[in-house]
């Protein structure tokens, strides 16, 4: 098993090795393998783009990573991912991938209700931004070559993602902001990307198939169909840290879930929460609750009741995977500031696209065609 693409690929760096990055990292190797490529080569393989801006699943190619947790810095990122508290499940195994987690300054990442989950040494707890951890980080991030850097900080860490966003600006790295906390919602943030002259995409995944999508698409459905949506809810469960945090700093995701569902006329009458509960025997799985009520032909009542059971950072690595190689394109094609992509996000830059538009603006950059 190969971890290295032999310099054909691009250069990803992560942000907080957690979940997400244990699902995207196994995928990624998964998919070099002989299984991986078979699969891939039969069209039953879990990927909306096998192939994407010229660039093969498999030429990802990892090249730096950050942490604070005692328990993953450093160590191998093939090692760490593995570590606890992670709970993505385990396919691939242990593997080298020449990667060390290099320590990132605390910050807002690790807020007290998260203290029995994530391990801080005593000596690095609320430290707070200084120059030192900044000239390290932008050194890391320059000296690995690294093309993008990727935010999976924990929902809510502002601070965290604002540093890393200048540490990625300084480094000439694009950064793709997998959380809610505003980036290309952020005039500052937006124009230092500008400024760097490299790409900024964001704010928060939509998952490759979660609640987002799912509610979206039977509201759609109701609308086109003429149909009066009466009153809609979406109310989600998991058992990663994610789910914990999310339960004590839902404000940003409830924005962004919003959001996602703008694209429908009836928007007001959703309600959303984001984490009702942190259940820890899921695991890393969600659970989706999405209810729709609406009348039709006469007033006659119409009713939907969906569960959705899913792996949380499938859902997350899904998206990730074809967001780093999209990112690599719009670095190489010297694009910079706001790269509007709303079929991957949340809250994206420009305007929130239906389902069906938001994949034509994928192809379109795909092809070369940035409008
Ligand atoms: N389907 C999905 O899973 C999904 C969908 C949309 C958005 N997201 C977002 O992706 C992000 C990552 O999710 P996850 O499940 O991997 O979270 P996680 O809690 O499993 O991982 C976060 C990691 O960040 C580390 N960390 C904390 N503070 C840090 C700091 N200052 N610097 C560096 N690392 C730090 C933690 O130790 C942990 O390893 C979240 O913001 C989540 O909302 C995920």
């Amino acid at each position: 098993l190969s971890t290295s693409t032999g310099g054909r690929g691009v250069r990803v760096g992560l942000v907080g090795v957690g979940n997400n990055a244990s699902a995207l990292v196994q995928g990624v190797f998964h998919y070099r393998t002989a299984a991986g490529a078979a699969a891939v080569a039969s069209g039953r393989h879990g990927l909306r783009f096998p192939v994407l801006c010229g660039y093969a699943v498999g030429e990802v190619e990892f090249s730096c990573a950050f942490d604070v947790d005692e328990r993953k810095i450093d160590l191998d990122l093939g090692e760490a991912i593995f570590s606890e508290p992670n709970r993505y499940p385990v396919v691939t195994g242990p593997m080298e991938t020449g990667v060390v987690v290099s320590r990132a300054p605390v910050l807002d990442g690790v807020p007290a209700f998260l203290d029995d989950l994530v391990l801080v040494a005593a000596g690095h707890r609320g430290r707070d931004r200084n120059g030192d951890d900044f000239d390290r980080c932008i050194e890391v991030v320059a000296s690995t070559e690294t093309e993008v850097l990727v935010n999976f900080l924990p929902s809510g860490s502002n601070d965290a993602t604002d540093f890393f966003a200048r540490v990625a600006a300084a480094a000439g790295a694009a950064y793709v902001n997998c959380t809610p906390t505003p980036a290309v919602h952020s005039d500052p943030v937006a124009d230092l990307f500008l400024d760097a002259g490299v790409p900024l995409l964001g704010d928060d995944l939509e998952s490759h198939f979660g609640s987002s999508l799912v509610h979206r698409t039977l509201l759609e459905a109701l609308e086109q169909r003429g149909l009066e949506i009466t009153h809609s809810y979406q109310v989600n469960l998991g058992g990663n840290t994610d789910f914990k945090n999310l339960f004590h700093r839902p404000g940003a995701k409830r924005a962004s879930k919003r959001s996602a569902l703008s694209t429908v006329s009836s928007a007001d009458a959703v309600e959303v929460i984001p984490s009702a509960g942190y259940l820890s025997g899921l695991g890393d799985n969600k659970v989706g609750y999405i209810s729709v009520e609406g009348v039709g032909w006469l007033g006659m009542p119409v009713s939907i009741d969906v569960k959705l059971k899913v792996q949380d950072s499938s859902n997350a690595a899904g998206v990730v995977i074809d967001l780093v190689r999209l990112a690599g394109a719009a670095r190489e094609r010297g694009l910079a500031g706001c790269v509007p992509l709303s079929y991957y996000f949340k809250n994206p830059a420009g305007e929130k696209l239906s389902t069906a538009d938001a994949l034509a603006q994928i192809e379109r950059f795909d092809r070369g065609d940035e409008s």
